[in-house]
């Protein structure tokens, strides 16, 4: 069995949320398991090869988009292979600006289709089992299964199903397609074409990245339109949480954290909390520390902790906001007006890590969270998660009500559910006992793919097996 493992993303040459780090890490931890894997990504004009050691194979292929021919080279690092076409791949962004996406993204995102199938069928890349990641390489599936006729295994998961790839009809003749796809059994949702739809339809297996998901996604509330497809085929649907890779994670040995420290001097985030926050000319004073690492998007539960604020301010703890996106100038601001909010607009790893190592609570209070990753590492650095019961958030953590809890969960998306469990939180951080007891639950969780990669390996043979 060969796998090859195509994504839009991928750490550390291209990265825009999540996906980034599940394309790095989820085929690496396959390869300890003894998989033989390869992963297909564009290379984007902002990738520089040179830096990253990518080189020429020398190889190219040729695709028909748009009304005219393009060549795509081939580039490779290790398992990796890279197409690349300069005029179909410009731009600083992957998708676009934050908030916004590129107007020819079905070009931009079909022809690295094409590009890869087309590299398939000429044997430049061989395998036999595909695993397509989201919209962007959704297309494949319907290429290699509709348009080359292959019985290849084809397994599509979906990161997010807030975005679906849907252009207008024309996009069927742009991206070379027969015109028959545009048909409600194939590509068209709604008198537009859906590329996502497509890849439910055409895959041979569909997954999604936790068990809670895969059933809201089933749907009106979460299915985002396409529950009705994914209800037709539920059988091949199934739910896979992922991991974090425990290595690049790692508080014993993160060089870019002030005091490294384990489960056994765990006292130490105390230390890191002092650095941090003096250099944000913050004295401790025993209030409890609330990160939140994350796009600040919608999906992320952004509102609810702007409609907050006032009473956050009032609280006697600190709030600690780092990421970008559609709110950023809101929270620049929330920061500027309140002594005890503090953010930062940016993605900055090493900040990241300083705050996660830092942090008594990791927030992530998403309106819908496919799995989430911000908790994962957060609870592997010691903080204990704050979330709110839905997708994987709702998979990863359990209430300290419960028996053996290690987390604060709150279930409806209300501005009162929220503050209650962020005001539940502060009174933990006071009762230093329960706290250390809750502290060390959290790091004896063990959210590896060491756990999960298995679980994709398991389909992987069931799927090779009735190839
Ligand atoms: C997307 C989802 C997030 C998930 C990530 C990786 O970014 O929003 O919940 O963890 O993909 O699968």
């Amino acid at each position: 069995m060969k796998v090859l493992f195509v994504t839009s993303e991928m750490y550390p040459y291209a990265k825009a949320g999540g996906l980034g780090d599940v394309s790095f890490s989820l085929p690496r931890a396959l390869k300890r398991l003894g998989v033989d894997i390869i992963s297909a990504v564009p290379l984007y004009n902002f990738i520089d090869p040179k830096k990253h050691g990518i080189r020429h194979t020398g190889k190219w292929v040729g695709v028909y988009v748009n009304g005219g021919w393009y060549k795509f080279e081939i580039l490779r690092k290790n398992n990796i292979f890279f197409f690349k076409n300069e005029e179909l791949l410009k731009g600083s962004h992957v998708y676009g600006p934050a908030g916004w996406e590129y107007e020819n993204s079905d070009i931009r995102f079909g022809s690295f289709c094409w590009a890869v199938a087309e590299s398939l069928r000429k044997g430049i890349i061989d395998a036999d089992t595909i695993h397509l990641n989201d919209w962007p390489t959704a297309l494949i599936a319907v290429i290699l299964k509709e348009i080359f006729g292959w019985d290849k295994k084809v397994i599509l998961t979906i990161h997010n199903i807030a975005y679906q790839g849907i252009f207008d009809k024309e996009a069927i003749d742009r991206l070379a397609l027969p015109s028959y796809l545009f048909n409600t059994d194939a590509l068209e949702f709604w008198g537009r074409v859906n590329l996502l739809k497509g890849g439910i339809i055409y895959s041979d297996f569909i997954t999604t990245v936790s068990s809670t998901y895969a059933e809201e996604i089933l749907t009106q509330e979460y299915g985002y339109g396409l529950e009705g497809v994914l209800k037709r085929y539920r059988h091949k649907l199934r739910g896979i949480l992922n991991g974090i890779d425990n290595e690049v994670w790692n508080p014993k040995k993160d060089p870019k954290i002030f005091e490294n420290f384990s489960a056994r001097d765990i006292d130490k985030k105390e230390k890191n909390k002092n650095i941090l926050l003096k250099r944000f000319n913050i004295n401790n004073a025993d209030r409890p520390l609330f990160a939140f690492i994350n796009r600040l998007t919608h999906q992320k539960g952004v509102e609810l902790i702007l409609e907050s604020v006032e009473e956050l301010s009032r609280l006697n703890a600190f709030f600690f906001f780092l990421g970008e996106g559609e709110y950023s100038n809101a929270f620049r601001e929330i920061g500027n007006i309140y002594e005890n909010i503090i953010t930062k607009v940016s993605f900055d790893d090493a900040l990241a890590r300083q705050l996660y190592s830092s942090a008594d609570f990791i927030m992530m209070p998403s309106f819908f969270e496919p799995c989430g990753l911000s908790h994962l590492i957060g609870m592997r650095y010691g903080c204990i998660p704050l979330v709110r019961e839905t997708g994987g958030l709702a998979d990863t953590v359990v209430d300290i009500s419960e028996d053996k809890g290690y987390g604060i969960t709150f279930k409806n998306p209300t501005k009162w559910e929220f503050l209650c469990a962020v005001k539940r939180a502060v009174e933990l951080y006071h009762n230093k006992e329960r706290l250390k007891k809750i502290r060390r639950e959290v790091l004896k969780k063990d959210f590896s793919w060491k756990r999960f990669a298995r679980e994709y390996l398991d389909l992987y043979n069931e799927s090779y097996k009735t190839l």
